[in-house]
């Protein structure tokens, strides 16, 4: 098993490139196996969850060459051998197949969702919902699987209204209604950047999909998909990552190929926090000097604040001078986390869905446990901010999410390192 080590306590000063957006990558790798022709996606992070899904497309027949770090060519082949896979429980975005397979084949069976595992259940009732408007049959067959299958004469548009704002449900009906017969309509869809970007790709490749990043999106299905190049957006959850450990530690850190306007939430909350953000066209240079300063976050869907920067945010919280209210709009609870960093001397009383943080002078470093990827990230700004050293397990979890992590913090001049716990001694 691996861990990261870090030696707390110094600022982070210098540039840091930011990776393509995972939660869009996810949805749009599996995607290309809706083309006819072969398709070249740029900026693809190279992560876990990515990997994953690389892996079990390959299963299902589709040929895919690395042309460079970030670049892949994926063939899709006509008949994949449909069959469930041990994988697919790995990974919460896995159920994009469903809506990819289904719209392109009419059936598709793939095991139920895993992925983080806070704020219990991951429900896709939405998904099914929507599936079963299009007129797909949706059973759940023993074994943890969902199996979806088209009528004969195909899926048919239809008018989805979401019950409540989902992106995963979002995404996955598009995924199923761009090669579907006639126009469907989808309201109270979710508006995050990853769903624009799934659209602008589905688009590139020939669909007719209107009104992403709005409430409503009106898709006009058409006959096939033909290849093409697509270049995935860049993440604004690792730039707001970045940008909420420069408000921990204190430095001056400018964060490239960003696109300003996904980040404007986080900007705006850190500034707040006395923290200082400047935009330019691809880039922010955020700067701490001073003191860090209270404010109060409630997460929401876009263009509110991101639900995955909670934990991040929550943690430079715990450094700085007052009380903050910290509210989870979209997990119900989503503070597991905050055990850990409590254990570093943080101040935090959680209750439901509010944290309570009142600021501390400082942490203080010690052995951690990634429990989820974005908690995972927390740990790793508490340890950079505490001072003494501190030991982050799980980290599959981080990299699951997190491109080149360490070696991204080492160039801001972070004193931190992964090392291979051998197996015997992970079960002392
Ligand atoms: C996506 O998860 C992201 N994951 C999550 O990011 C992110 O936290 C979440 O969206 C919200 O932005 C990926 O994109 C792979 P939802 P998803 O469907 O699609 C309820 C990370 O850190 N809901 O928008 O699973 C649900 O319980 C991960 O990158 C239903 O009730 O989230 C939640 O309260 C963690 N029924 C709310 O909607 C459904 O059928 C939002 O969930 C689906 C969802």
């Amino acid at each position: 098993m691996t861990k990261y080590v870090i030696n707390g306590g110094k600022t982070l000063n210098g540039e840091v490139t930011i990776s393509g957006a995972k939660n869009a990558a996810v949805a749009i790798v599996p995607a290309a196996l809706l083309a006819d022709g072969p398709v070249r996606l740029e900026n693809v992070p190279k992560i876990i969850d990515v990997t994953l899904q690389m892996e079990i497309m390959r299963e299902l027949g589709a040929q895919i060459r690395q042309i460079n770090a970030t670049t892949v060519e994926i063939q899709n082949t006509q008949n994949p051998s449909l069959k469930p896979h041990e994988l697919e429980r790995k990974l919460r975005a896995s159920y994009y197949l469903l809506g990819v397979l289904l719209g392109k084949y009419g059936f598709a069976e793939v095991a139920m969702p895993g992925g983080c595992n806070f704020g219990g259940v991951r429900p896709i009732d939405q998904h099914i919902k929507g599936f079963e408007a299009l007129g797909a049959k949706v059973t759940l067959p023993k074994g943890g699987y969902i199996r979806v299958e088209a009528p004969e004469d195909g899926l048919h548009g239809a008018h989805i209204y979401f019950d409540v704002v989902t992106v995963g449900a979002t995404m996955n009906i598009m995924l199923a209604a761009v090669l579907a017969k006639g126009q469907t309509i989808m309201e109270n869809c979710a508006k995050e950047p990853h769903i624009v970007d799934l659209a602008n790709f589905l688009n590139a490749m020939g669909a007719d999909v209107k009104g992403a990043g709005t409430d409503v999106i009106k898709i006009r299905g058409v006959e096939s998909l033909h290849g093409g190049s697509y270049s995935i957006i860049p993440d604004q959850i690792e730039a707001g990552t970045f940008m909420a450990a420069v408000a921990a530690c204190g430095g001056s850190v400018l964060v490239k190929n960003v696109i300003p306007r996904h980040l404007e939430c986080i900007t705006a909350k850190l500034r707040e926090m006395s923290v200082e953000v400047t935009e330019f066209d691809d880039a922010v240079l955020v700067r701490r000097e001073g003191k860090l300063t209270k404010t109060n976050i409630k997460t929401l869907p876009y263009p509110g604040f991101p639900t995955d920067m909670q934990p991040q945010m929550t943690t430079a919280l715990c450094l700085a001078e007052g009380t903050s209210i910290i509210t989870e709009g979209i997990w119900g609870s989503r503070y597991r986390y905050t055990e850990e960093l409590t254990r570093m001397g943080a101040n935090i009383h959680v209750d439901g869905a509010i944290a309570v943080v009142e600021g501390v002078k400082e942490l203080n470093g010690a052995p951690v446990r990634a429990h989820d990827l974005r908690a995972g990230a927390a740990m790793v700004i508490a340890g950079l901010a505490a001072k003494g050293v501190t030991e982050v397990e799980q980290v599959q979890n981080i990299e699951r999410g997190y491109e080149t992590l360490v070696e991204k913090f080492v160039a801001l001049g972070a004193d931190m390192y992964r090392s291979e716990i051998p197996e015997s001694a992970e079960n002392k």
